[in-house]
């Protein structure tokens, strides 16, 4: 299905020139870090909104762009993602939201698939901290371009020295700061461009409501006004040119080396110069290598691969939308595709962008943009869609579930509706729904518990239902192949549960058991990572 060798289309030197002018990343954050604070500033620096203040209102409440749930505003978290399109000179960025907690970090690998960079958001004061670093592993494992950026830099935070040490510690990359914070945490000044020695001094707004202004320094005249903070911030550089990794383009594509930021979203100090490192640094839309190891090359035929796909995501439009990525050719509203699963064709006539909760109809859109097909009803994460030329890419990995319970329905009258929750929070992967042999109790699994508090308040919400749940002591899941499931069935240290697409997961209660099977049956291959 390789279409390596394919003839351009008509009109593909617009794909490509559209594809090169696009970058396709997602934040990944701890929660507080300044998610939505920095992404309210990206968009005010590409002049996509006036002021800062209309993604996320100022009253107190968290009404943040992707916060549609209610669970999430009052948990103050970001279950859900969405995707957010900007321009900034001329480049077509499209800002994919992943949620800030490990315990959707399936949600977040999902989101990854679908984007061409990722920039690792950490707070100053706190690091890299220990229930997040689930999140960076994952867009580690994912090979992808890493940019970090340092955020509240204007508050009492670690020293820049020992944040960089932080970063390569505990992520394990290379960490090269491109610009270097002039002024102790807490009285930020401005950025030491790490290799012009340029200073950029950056002026506070009311509120950082507007940008931030900026003025460029030579070195003498920072040296004549800036005193000691510029003398410390060149010496800390020096120190780090003469010990420090060397920037390596290779290196950061492979997503080993990351550069790093220092800035205050808050205060807009540093959200230009993010945005000028995304538009030289990250890698726009390259062809995309598909389930048979060819490539799907820019120019090819309209493809796209669905990474999300969200029911009854706003009260007032209940549908179910899948969101994909193009990944070659033009999407023209009104196309016909194929779905590369199940053979069928699927009129691609309302789809839509989304910005806050408001969505506007898209007409045509490029390899690298993200958008939203309404009421797909046919369509699951992993699907390919393709015109023409057949395709398919390869499966969006998933994680082996952590956490097990047992679910009632607590009201046999609406049993029809229990079944159908299920099974749209299973399509969704918002759990795993799995079977236990002839048991008629569904299981959930998840990696994080608060997947459940999400799966229980949309089934009551959605679908009417009222479930009872009963955790299981399982801790542990590996994916096995149908060859040797009998034989996982019938050793003492696993069960065995099946997922309604066939996949079958040994489950154990401790890692003891895992390794108890493993010495047992040394020819059963388990998997940590499954797929959907
Ligand atoms: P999140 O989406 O990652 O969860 O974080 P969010 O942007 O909501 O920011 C969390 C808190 O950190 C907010 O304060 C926000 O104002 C603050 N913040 C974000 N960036 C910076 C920064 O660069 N410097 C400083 N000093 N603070 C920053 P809050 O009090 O929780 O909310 P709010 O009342 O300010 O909205």
């Amino acid at each position: 299905m390789s279409s390596t060798t394919h003839a351009p289309v008509a009109g593909s030197d617009r794909v490509a020139s559209e594809a090169a002018r696009r970058r396709t990343f997602a934040i990944i954050s701890h929660p507080d870090a300044g998610k939505t604070t920095l992404t309210e500033k990206l968009l005010l620096y590409s002049g996509a909104v006036a002021e800062a203040g209309a993604v996320k209102a100022r009253s107190g409440r968290r009404e943040v762009t992707s916060d549609w749930m209610d669970l999430e505003r009052r948990r103050g978290i970001s279950v859900s993602s969405t995707a957010l399109r900007f321009e900034h000179r001329d480049v077509v960025f499209n800002l994919l939201d992943t949620p800030g907690h490990r315990d959707f970090s399936e949600d977040t690998l999902r989101v990854l698939a679908a984007a061409d960079c990722a920039v690792i958001l950490l707070d100053a004061a706190r690091g890299v901290e220990a229930q997040t670093l689930k999140l960076f592993e994952v867009a580690r494992a994912r090979g992808i371009p890493l940019i970090t950026f340092v955020n509240k830099y204007d508050r009492p935070g670690m020293e820049p020295l020992e944040l960089i040490d932080h970063v390569e510690q505990t992520l394990g990359l290379s960490a090269v700061p491109i610009s270097w914070p002039v002024g102790i945490p807490g009285d930020f000044r401005g950025v030491l461009d790490r290799d012009g020695g340029r200073f950029v001094r950056f002026t506070r707004t009311a509120r950082g409501a507007t940008m931030a202004p900026e003025q460029e320094l030579s070195a003498q005249l920072a040296r004549d006004e800036e005193g000691d903070a510029w003398t410390a911030a060149v010496e800390e550089l020096e120190l780090l040119h003469a010990a420090g990794a060397a920037w390596d383009r290779a290196r950061f594509a492979g997503g080993e080396l990351t550069p790093v930021l220092f800035g205050s979203a808050l205060s807009n100090f540093g959200v230009r110069h993010l945005l000028d490192t995304l538009i030289e640094l990250a890698p726009p839309p390259a062809g995309r290598v598909d389930a048979d190891g060819g490539v799907r090359a820019l120019q090819a035929p309209f493809s796209a691969l669905v990474f999300k796909v969200q029911a009854n995501m706003d009260p007032r439009h209940r549908d179910r939308i899948a969101f994909m990525r193009i990944c070659s050719g033009r999407f023209e509203r009104g196309m016909r595709a194929l779905n590369a699963r199940t053979g069928r064709p699927i009129a691609l006539a309302y789809a839509h962008e989304l910005f806050g909760q408001d969505r506007t109809v898209v007409d045509d859109a490029y390899p690298g943009d993200v958008i939203g097909i309404v009421n797909a009803t046919d369509v699951l994460v992993g699907d390919t869609l393709y015109v023409d030329e057949p395709v398919r890419f390869g499966a969006i990995p998933t994680l082996a579930p952590e956490h097990f319970v047992t679910v009632q329905n607590r009201d046999p009258s609406r049993s029809k509706q229990f079944r159908r929750g299920l099974q749209q929070l299973d399509q969704e992967g918002v759990v795993h729904v799995l079977r236990r042999g002839d048991d008629p109790a569904p299981i959930l699994a998840a990696v994080g518990p608060l997947q459940f508090d999400v799966a229980v308040e949309r089934l009551q919400g959605e679908f009417g239902v009222s479930v009872g749940l009963d955790a299981r002591d399982w801790s542990l899941a590996r994916r096995v192949s149908p060859d040797d499931a009998a034989a996982v069935r019938a050793s003492r240290w696993a069960e065995l549960l099946t997922r309604a697409d066939g996949t079958q997961l040994a489950v154990f209660r401790h890692r003891y058991s895992l390794e108890q099977l493993e010495r047992d049956l040394p020819d059963v291959a388990l998997d940590a990572m499954t797929a959907r």
